[in-house]
């Protein structure tokens, strides 16, 4: 059983994987911020931890995060707030992060960024590009740490249900995922230590989950 911490466990992505790791057997511990969200994760099979990721310093999360196995980072501003709150959760709350797991000696962090593909050919708003950069600067941050990071980039996040079926490499053609597939992905690597240190892309695909990880960890 691995204890698996979770930033941004509310959201779209973070529920769907609460839950799927739950139901495999993990511990989950859930950072969420409103109070009607903590039922739901409790009755997902999580462990809710009430928190706000603009007003915590790294020493406070360290030591909620502390005596896990791994972090995963998948909360984001989504647009709302304006560029000050993107560059607030996305980016400042990335590195508080990594500080913290730093701190807490939880070495292994996932996390949830974008295909640097998106938008491009489209017109592009302001607020959009100052996203693309502030996810960039995340993943640098969280490259240039001592943790064993993964970095990953889905496409377009759709509600679609999940097809369990996948492309993911370090460089794959843009493309739509299912959130549902996202957090499949997320699970599967988080069971396959071996997938370690590297940026990966994500899109629907013909590979099952399972084997699109394996093949990476053979990297
Ligand atoms: N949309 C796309 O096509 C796309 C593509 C690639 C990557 N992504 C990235 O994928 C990630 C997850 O996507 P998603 O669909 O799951 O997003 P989501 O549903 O908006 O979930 C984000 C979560 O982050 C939480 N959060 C925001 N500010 C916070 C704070 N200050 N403290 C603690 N938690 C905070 C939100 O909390 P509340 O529930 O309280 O609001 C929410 O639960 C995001 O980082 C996004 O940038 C998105």
């Amino acid at each position: 059983m691995t204890t698996i911490f979770i930033i941004g466990a509310a959201g779209n992505i973070g529920r769907r994987l609460s839950k799927t790791l739950a139901d495999k057997g993990h511990a989950v511990r859930a950072l969420y911020r409103k109070p009607e969200q903590e039922q739901t994760l409790r009755q997902a099979g999580a462990e809710p931890v009430s928190g706000n990721l603009t007003e915590l310093d790294a020493t406070t999360l360290a030591a909620y995060m502390k005596g896990s196995d791994v972090v995963v980072f998948t909360a984001g501003a989504g647009g709302k707030g304006g560029p000050e709150m993107t560059n607030a959760v996305d980016g400042e709350g990335l590195k508080t992060a990594v500080a913290a797991a730093t701190q807490a000696g939880v070495s292994r962090f996932l996390l949830v960024s974008a295909f640097p593909e998106a938008g491009r050919g489209k017109t592009i708003s302001d607020t959009f590009e100052n996203y693309m950069r502030v996810k960039k600067e995340a993943d640098v941050a969280l490259a240039q740490s001592e943790l064993d990071w993964v970095i990953l980039r889905p496409g377009t996040l759709v509600d679609d249900s999940g097809t369990g079926l996948i492309q993911a490499g370090p460089a794959i053609p843009y493309g739509d995922i299912p959130r549902d597939d996202v957090a499949a992905t997320l699970a599967e690597i988080i069971e396959q230590p071996d997938v370690s240190r590297v940026i990966i892309e994500l899109t629907a695909g013909d590979v099952p989950v399972r084997q699109a990880v394996e093949k990476i960890a053979k990297r």
